[in-house]
Protein backbone atom coordinates (compact mmCIF):
# COMPACT_ATOMS: atom_id res chain seq x y z
CA UNK A 1 0.00 0.00 0.00
CA UNK A 2 1.69 3.57 -1.00
CA UNK A 3 0.64 6.56 0.59
CA UNK A 4 2.33 10.11 1.12
CA UNK A 5 4.02 8.59 3.98
CA UNK A 6 5.07 5.67 2.25
CA UNK A 7 7.16 7.76 -0.24
CA UNK A 8 8.15 10.27 2.26
CA UNK A 9 10.05 8.34 4.61
CA UNK A 10 10.83 5.40 2.46
CA UNK A 11 9.21 2.34 4.76
CA UNK A 12 6.82 -0.16 2.92
CA UNK A 13 3.68 -0.17 5.32
CA UNK A 14 1.56 3.36 6.28
CA UNK A 15 2.13 2.48 9.68
CA UNK A 16 4.52 4.16 12.41
CA UNK A 17 5.27 2.91 16.12
CA UNK A 18 5.39 6.12 18.10
CA UNK A 19 8.27 7.47 20.25
CA UNK A 20 7.23 6.20 23.43
CA UNK A 21 9.86 6.86 27.05
CA UNK A 22 11.79 4.12 28.09
CA UNK A 23 9.35 1.67 25.62
CA UNK A 24 10.76 2.64 22.25
CA UNK A 25 14.09 1.47 22.61
CA UNK A 26 16.48 -0.10 19.69
CA UNK A 27 14.89 -3.78 20.20
CA UNK A 28 11.62 -2.22 19.36
CA UNK A 29 12.30 -0.24 16.87
CA UNK A 30 14.75 -2.34 14.94
CA UNK A 31 11.69 -5.42 14.88
CA UNK A 32 9.22 -2.00 13.41
CA UNK A 33 11.66 -0.98 11.04
CA UNK A 34 12.68 -4.93 9.59
CA UNK A 35 8.57 -5.40 9.60
CA UNK A 36 8.57 -2.67 7.32
CA UNK A 37 6.67 -0.08 9.34
CA UNK A 38 8.84 3.39 10.61
CA UNK A 39 10.00 2.51 14.08
CA UNK A 40 10.82 5.84 16.36
CA UNK A 41 12.77 5.61 18.98
CA UNK A 42 12.03 8.12 22.14
CA UNK A 43 15.01 9.94 23.35
CA UNK A 44 13.47 11.99 25.86
CA UNK A 45 14.62 9.41 28.76
CA UNK A 46 17.86 9.07 27.08
CA UNK A 47 21.20 11.28 27.84
CA UNK A 48 22.62 11.96 24.61
CA UNK A 49 25.03 9.82 24.81
CA UNK A 50 22.81 7.17 25.49
CA UNK A 51 20.76 8.14 22.03
CA UNK A 52 24.10 7.84 20.36
CA UNK A 53 24.44 4.79 21.71
CA UNK A 54 20.86 3.45 20.73
CA UNK A 55 21.06 4.73 17.24
CA UNK A 56 23.81 3.18 16.60
CA UNK A 57 22.18 -0.56 17.76
CA UNK A 58 19.57 0.39 15.55
CA UNK A 59 21.75 0.46 12.46
CA UNK A 60 23.66 -2.65 13.68
CA UNK A 61 20.18 -4.38 13.55
CA UNK A 62 18.50 -3.09 10.65
CA UNK A 63 19.37 -1.15 7.44
CA UNK A 64 15.42 0.32 6.82
CA UNK A 65 14.76 3.52 7.70
CA UNK A 66 13.82 5.10 11.49
CA UNK A 67 12.76 7.70 13.68
CA UNK A 68 14.18 9.33 16.75
CA UNK A 69 11.37 10.76 19.19
CA UNK A 70 12.52 14.54 21.22
CA UNK A 71 11.32 17.02 22.96
CA UNK A 72 11.82 20.19 21.17
CA UNK A 73 11.56 22.22 24.76
CA UNK A 74 14.06 20.05 26.28
CA UNK A 75 17.86 22.16 27.36
CA UNK A 76 20.10 19.78 24.62
CA UNK A 77 16.97 19.76 21.99
CA UNK A 78 20.14 21.05 19.75
CA UNK A 79 22.72 18.68 20.39
CA UNK A 80 20.04 15.97 20.32
CA UNK A 81 19.41 16.96 16.70
CA UNK A 82 23.59 16.93 15.51
CA UNK A 83 23.35 13.14 16.84
CA UNK A 84 20.59 13.05 14.37
CA UNK A 85 21.89 14.72 11.55
CA UNK A 86 25.64 13.16 12.12
CA UNK A 87 24.06 9.69 12.31
CA UNK A 88 21.82 10.01 9.48
CA UNK A 89 18.58 9.25 10.87
CA UNK A 90 15.95 9.73 8.44
CA UNK A 91 12.93 11.19 10.72
CA UNK A 92 13.03 13.87 13.44
CA UNK A 93 9.91 13.55 15.49
CA UNK A 94 8.85 15.90 18.31
CA UNK A 95 6.72 15.55 21.48
CA UNK A 96 5.82 19.73 20.75
CA UNK A 97 6.14 21.66 18.15
CA UNK A 98 9.45 22.68 17.17
CA UNK A 99 11.06 25.99 16.55
CA UNK A 100 11.43 26.96 13.19
CA UNK A 101 15.19 27.11 13.04
CA UNK A 102 15.02 23.18 14.49
CA UNK A 103 13.02 22.66 11.34
CA UNK A 104 15.02 24.45 8.97
CA UNK A 105 18.23 22.64 10.10
CA UNK A 106 16.90 18.95 10.17
CA UNK A 107 15.58 19.47 6.08
CA UNK A 108 18.69 21.48 5.05
CA UNK A 109 20.74 18.16 6.67
CA UNK A 110 18.00 16.23 4.35
CA UNK A 111 15.98 14.68 8.13
CA UNK A 112 12.41 14.24 7.61
CA UNK A 113 11.02 16.22 10.19
CA UNK A 114 7.23 15.27 11.42
CA UNK A 115 6.38 16.96 14.63
CA UNK A 116 3.01 15.15 16.49
CA UNK A 117 0.28 17.52 17.84
CA UNK A 118 -2.74 18.15 19.47
CA UNK A 119 -4.91 20.70 18.16
CA UNK A 120 -5.49 22.18 14.36
CA UNK A 121 -3.87 25.38 15.26
CA UNK A 122 -0.18 23.87 16.14
CA UNK A 123 -0.75 21.68 13.04
CA UNK A 124 -0.63 24.90 10.69
CA UNK A 125 2.14 26.32 12.78
CA UNK A 126 4.46 23.48 12.03
CA UNK A 127 3.50 23.01 8.19
CA UNK A 128 4.05 26.70 7.36
CA UNK A 129 7.19 26.43 9.13
CA UNK A 130 8.28 23.36 6.67
CA UNK A 131 7.23 20.26 8.80
CA UNK A 132 7.27 17.34 5.79
CA UNK A 133 4.43 15.55 7.67
CA UNK A 134 2.64 15.72 11.30
CA UNK A 135 1.37 13.26 13.74
CA UNK A 136 -1.81 13.95 14.59
CA UNK A 137 -3.29 12.10 18.09
CA UNK A 138 -6.48 12.65 19.40
CA UNK A 139 -7.40 12.54 23.02
CA UNK A 140 -8.03 9.10 23.03
CA UNK A 141 -3.99 8.48 22.53
CA UNK A 142 -1.48 7.28 25.31
CA UNK A 143 0.31 9.62 27.34
CA UNK A 144 0.07 13.26 27.40
CA UNK A 145 -2.73 14.24 25.42
CA UNK A 146 -5.69 16.61 24.28
CA UNK A 147 -9.53 16.85 24.66
CA UNK A 148 -10.83 16.26 21.03
CA UNK A 149 -11.43 12.87 19.72
CA UNK A 150 -9.07 11.47 16.96
CA UNK A 151 -12.44 11.20 14.57
CA UNK A 152 -13.08 15.10 14.97
CA UNK A 153 -9.59 16.12 15.23
CA UNK A 154 -7.92 14.33 12.35
CA UNK A 155 -10.21 15.05 9.41
CA UNK A 156 -10.00 19.00 11.00
CA UNK A 157 -6.60 18.66 10.58
CA UNK A 158 -6.46 17.09 6.98
CA UNK A 159 -8.66 19.78 6.39
CA UNK A 160 -6.65 22.68 7.44
CA UNK A 161 -2.86 21.54 6.11
CA UNK A 162 -1.82 20.41 2.72
CA UNK A 163 1.25 18.13 4.38
CA UNK A 164 0.56 14.47 5.38
CA UNK A 165 -1.11 13.74 7.70
CA UNK A 166 -0.83 10.65 10.21
CA UNK A 167 -3.53 9.66 12.17
CA UNK A 168 -2.78 8.57 16.10
CA UNK A 169 -4.86 7.96 19.19
CA UNK A 170 -6.72 4.82 19.51
CA UNK A 171 -5.41 2.89 16.16
CA UNK A 172 -4.66 -1.24 16.68
CA UNK A 173 -6.01 -2.59 13.39
CA UNK A 174 -6.48 -2.66 9.44
CA UNK A 175 -9.74 -1.44 9.84
CA UNK A 176 -8.43 1.46 11.60
CA UNK A 177 -5.58 2.51 8.92
CA UNK A 178 -8.87 2.06 6.90
CA UNK A 179 -11.01 4.61 8.40
CA UNK A 180 -7.75 7.17 8.87
CA UNK A 181 -7.42 6.86 5.07
CA UNK A 182 -10.99 7.66 4.35
CA UNK A 183 -10.30 10.32 6.29
CA UNK A 184 -7.75 11.60 4.44
CA UNK A 185 -5.04 10.50 6.06
CA UNK A 186 -1.29 8.93 4.94
CA UNK A 187 -0.92 6.13 7.71
CA UNK A 188 -1.47 5.57 11.13
CA UNK A 189 0.95 6.20 14.21
CA UNK A 190 -0.02 3.37 17.13
CA UNK A 191 2.16 3.66 20.71
CA UNK A 192 -0.34 1.30 23.06
CA UNK A 193 -0.75 -1.52 20.31
CA UNK A 194 3.39 -1.65 20.03
CA UNK A 195 3.95 -1.41 23.38
CA UNK A 196 1.77 -4.65 23.75
CA UNK A 197 3.71 -6.72 21.07
CA UNK A 198 6.62 -9.42 22.15
CA UNK A 199 9.12 -7.35 20.90
CA UNK A 200 8.52 -4.55 23.24
CA UNK A 201 11.08 -4.98 26.42
CA UNK A 202 8.48 -3.83 28.91
CA UNK A 203 8.05 -6.26 31.91
CA UNK A 204 5.66 -9.15 31.28
CA UNK A 205 3.87 -8.28 34.62
CA UNK A 206 3.17 -4.71 33.45
CA UNK A 207 2.07 -5.92 29.71
CA UNK A 208 -0.62 -8.14 32.10
CA UNK A 209 -1.94 -5.22 33.38
CA UNK A 210 -2.53 -3.52 30.28
CA UNK A 211 -3.84 -6.48 28.29
CA UNK A 212 -6.76 -7.12 32.14
CA UNK A 213 -7.66 -3.70 31.16
CA UNK A 214 -10.86 -2.82 30.02
CA UNK A 215 -11.97 0.55 28.46
CA UNK A 216 -12.53 2.30 31.59
CA UNK A 217 -9.56 1.30 33.41
CA UNK A 218 -8.15 4.01 31.05
CA UNK A 219 -8.30 7.46 32.49
CA UNK A 220 -7.53 11.08 31.72
CA UNK A 221 -5.57 12.77 34.92
CA UNK A 222 -3.55 15.98 36.08
CA UNK A 223 -2.38 15.04 38.97
CA UNK A 224 0.98 13.79 37.78
CA UNK A 225 2.30 16.71 36.43
CA UNK A 226 -0.28 19.17 35.55
CA UNK A 227 -0.96 18.35 32.02
CA UNK A 228 -3.66 15.99 31.26
CA UNK A 229 -1.92 12.62 30.90
CA UNK A 230 -3.53 9.30 29.88
CA UNK A 231 -2.99 6.31 31.74
CA UNK A 232 -4.28 3.04 33.31
CA UNK A 233 -6.02 3.96 36.16
CA UNK A 234 -3.97 2.69 39.45
CA UNK A 235 -3.57 3.07 43.26
CA UNK A 236 -0.50 5.20 42.26
CA UNK A 237 -2.60 7.46 40.44
CA UNK A 238 -5.38 7.56 42.80
CA UNK A 239 -2.60 8.14 45.63
CA UNK A 240 -1.60 11.02 43.68
CA UNK A 241 -5.15 12.59 42.94
CA UNK A 242 -5.32 12.57 46.98
CA UNK A 243 -2.61 13.55 48.58
CA UNK A 244 -2.47 16.92 49.99
CA UNK A 245 -0.27 19.56 48.70
CA UNK A 246 2.80 18.83 51.62
CA UNK A 247 2.26 15.32 50.40
CA UNK A 248 2.52 15.58 46.75
CA UNK A 249 5.58 17.71 46.94
CA UNK A 250 7.03 15.18 49.43
CA UNK A 251 7.00 12.48 47.20
CA UNK A 252 7.55 14.46 43.82
CA UNK A 253 11.27 15.33 45.82
CA UNK A 254 12.08 11.80 46.42
CA UNK A 255 11.29 10.92 43.09
CA UNK A 256 13.07 13.99 41.41
CA UNK A 257 16.30 13.06 42.97
CA UNK A 258 16.07 9.09 41.78
CA UNK A 259 15.43 10.40 38.64
CA UNK A 260 18.21 12.98 39.06
CA UNK A 261 20.88 10.61 39.64
CA UNK A 262 19.87 8.39 36.29
CA UNK A 263 19.87 10.87 33.95
CA UNK A 264 22.80 12.88 35.48
CA UNK A 265 20.45 16.24 34.71
CA UNK A 266 21.08 19.35 37.25
CA UNK A 267 18.29 20.53 39.71
CA UNK A 268 18.50 23.58 37.89
CA UNK A 269 18.24 22.29 34.44
CA UNK A 270 14.93 19.98 35.92
CA UNK A 271 13.18 22.68 37.36
CA UNK A 272 13.89 24.36 33.72
CA UNK A 273 12.34 21.39 31.69
CA UNK A 274 9.36 21.33 34.58
CA UNK A 275 8.77 24.81 34.18
CA UNK A 276 8.74 24.65 30.16
CA UNK A 277 6.36 21.93 30.47
CA UNK A 278 3.72 23.76 32.45
CA UNK A 279 2.68 26.44 29.31
CA UNK A 280 1.23 28.92 31.17
CA UNK A 281 -0.75 26.92 33.18
CA UNK A 282 -0.89 27.71 37.16
CA UNK A 283 1.21 24.08 38.53
CA UNK A 284 2.12 24.01 41.82
CA UNK A 285 6.15 23.74 42.59
CA UNK A 286 4.90 19.85 43.09
CA UNK A 287 4.20 19.94 40.07
CA UNK A 288 6.67 21.35 38.60
CA UNK A 289 8.82 18.66 39.95
CA UNK A 290 6.93 16.16 39.01
CA UNK A 291 6.72 17.36 35.58
CA UNK A 292 10.43 17.39 34.84
CA UNK A 293 10.73 13.35 36.93
CA UNK A 294 7.36 12.42 35.00
CA UNK A 295 10.19 10.26 32.77
CA UNK A 296 10.92 8.17 36.46
CA UNK A 297 7.49 7.33 37.19
CA UNK A 298 7.33 6.07 33.70
CA UNK A 299 10.54 4.31 34.50
CA UNK A 300 9.23 2.32 37.33
CA UNK A 301 6.54 0.58 35.53
CA UNK A 302 8.22 0.33 31.70
CA UNK A 303 11.82 -0.66 33.08
CA UNK A 304 11.39 -1.80 36.86
CA UNK A 305 8.31 -3.52 36.57
CA UNK A 306 7.06 -1.95 39.55
CA UNK A 307 2.93 -2.01 38.94
CA UNK A 308 2.64 -0.38 42.21
CA UNK A 309 4.79 2.68 41.94
CA UNK A 310 4.86 3.58 38.29
CA UNK A 311 3.11 5.46 35.90
CA UNK A 312 1.34 3.28 32.80
CA UNK A 313 1.01 5.30 30.13
CA UNK A 314 -1.80 4.09 28.11
CA UNK A 315 -4.09 4.73 25.30
CA UNK A 316 -7.71 3.68 25.48
CA UNK A 317 -7.35 1.42 23.05
CA UNK A 318 -5.79 -1.01 25.58
CA UNK A 319 -8.72 -1.70 26.47
CA UNK A 320 -9.41 -3.67 23.37
CA UNK A 321 -6.12 -5.11 22.85
CA UNK A 322 -5.74 -9.12 24.19
CA UNK A 323 -2.95 -10.61 23.24
CA UNK A 324 1.35 -10.08 22.48
CA UNK A 325 1.79 -10.41 18.37
CA UNK A 326 5.76 -9.31 17.35
CA UNK A 327 5.43 -6.62 15.27
CA UNK A 328 6.24 -8.40 11.93
CA UNK A 329 3.01 -10.34 12.75
CA UNK A 330 1.46 -7.26 14.45
CA UNK A 331 2.27 -5.16 10.41
CA UNK A 332 1.10 -8.32 8.42
CA UNK A 333 -1.68 -8.43 10.21
CA UNK A 334 -2.99 -4.89 9.81
CA UNK A 335 -2.27 -4.89 6.28
CA UNK A 336 -3.78 -8.34 5.99
CA UNK A 337 -7.14 -6.99 7.75
CA UNK A 338 -6.53 -3.31 5.58
CA UNK A 339 -7.29 -4.77 2.50
CA UNK A 340 -9.80 -7.16 3.47
CA UNK A 341 -12.09 -3.78 5.01
CA UNK A 342 -10.73 -1.98 1.55
CA UNK A 343 -12.40 -5.17 -0.42
CA UNK A 344 -15.40 -5.24 2.10
CA UNK A 345 -15.76 -1.08 1.12
CA UNK A 346 -15.68 -1.77 -2.88
CA UNK A 347 -18.07 -4.94 -2.12
CA UNK A 348 -20.55 -3.05 0.07
CA UNK A 349 -20.25 -0.21 -3.38
CA UNK A 350 -21.20 -3.05 -5.62
CA UNK A 351 -23.99 -3.87 -4.21
CA UNK A 352 -25.34 -0.33 -3.89
CA UNK A 353 -24.90 0.16 -7.71
CA UNK A 354 -26.42 -2.80 -8.53
CA UNK A 355 -29.19 -2.59 -6.82
CA UNK A 356 -29.65 0.95 -8.43
C1 LIG B 1 3.88 4.44 27.47
C2 LIG B 1 3.79 5.64 26.55
C3 LIG B 1 4.84 6.55 26.52
C4 LIG B 1 4.78 7.66 25.64
N1 LIG B 1 5.86 8.50 25.58
C5 LIG B 1 5.89 9.47 24.61
C6 LIG B 1 7.06 10.25 24.39
O1 LIG B 1 8.10 10.08 25.06
N2 LIG B 1 7.03 11.20 23.38
C7 LIG B 1 5.91 11.37 22.59
O2 LIG B 1 5.93 12.21 21.67
N3 LIG B 1 4.78 10.66 22.79
C8 LIG B 1 4.76 9.70 23.78
N4 LIG B 1 3.62 8.93 23.93
C9 LIG B 1 2.48 9.11 23.00
C10 LIG B 1 2.66 8.15 21.81
O3 LIG B 1 3.82 8.49 21.09
C11 LIG B 1 1.46 8.13 20.83
O4 LIG B 1 1.24 9.40 20.28
C12 LIG B 1 0.22 7.59 21.46
O5 LIG B 1 0.52 6.43 22.21
C13 LIG B 1 -0.84 7.26 20.39
O6 LIG B 1 -2.02 6.77 20.93
P1 LIG B 1 -2.33 5.18 21.15
O7 LIG B 1 -1.65 4.82 22.41
O8 LIG B 1 -3.82 5.15 21.24
O9 LIG B 1 -1.77 4.43 19.98
C14 LIG B 1 3.65 7.86 24.82
C15 LIG B 1 2.58 6.93 24.89
C16 LIG B 1 2.63 5.83 25.72
C17 LIG B 1 1.48 4.83 25.73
Amino acid sequence: MRTALTELVGVRHPIVQTGMGWVAGPRLVSATARAGALGVLASATMTTQQLRAAVREVKSRTDEPFGVNLRADAGDARERVRIIIDEGVKVASFALAPSEELIAELKDAGVVVIPSIGARRHAEKVAAWGADAVIVQGGEGGGHTGEVATTVLLPQVVDAVDIPVIAAGGFRDGRGLVAALAFGAAGIAMGTRFLLTSDSTVPDAVKARYLAAGVKDVTVTTAVDGLPHRMLRTEMVAALEHAGRVRALAQAVRRASGFRRISGLSWSRMVRDGLAMKHGKDLSWSQVLLAANTPMLLKASMVDGRTDLGVMASGQVAGLIEDLPSCAELVERVMAEAHEALGAVVRAERVKGADA
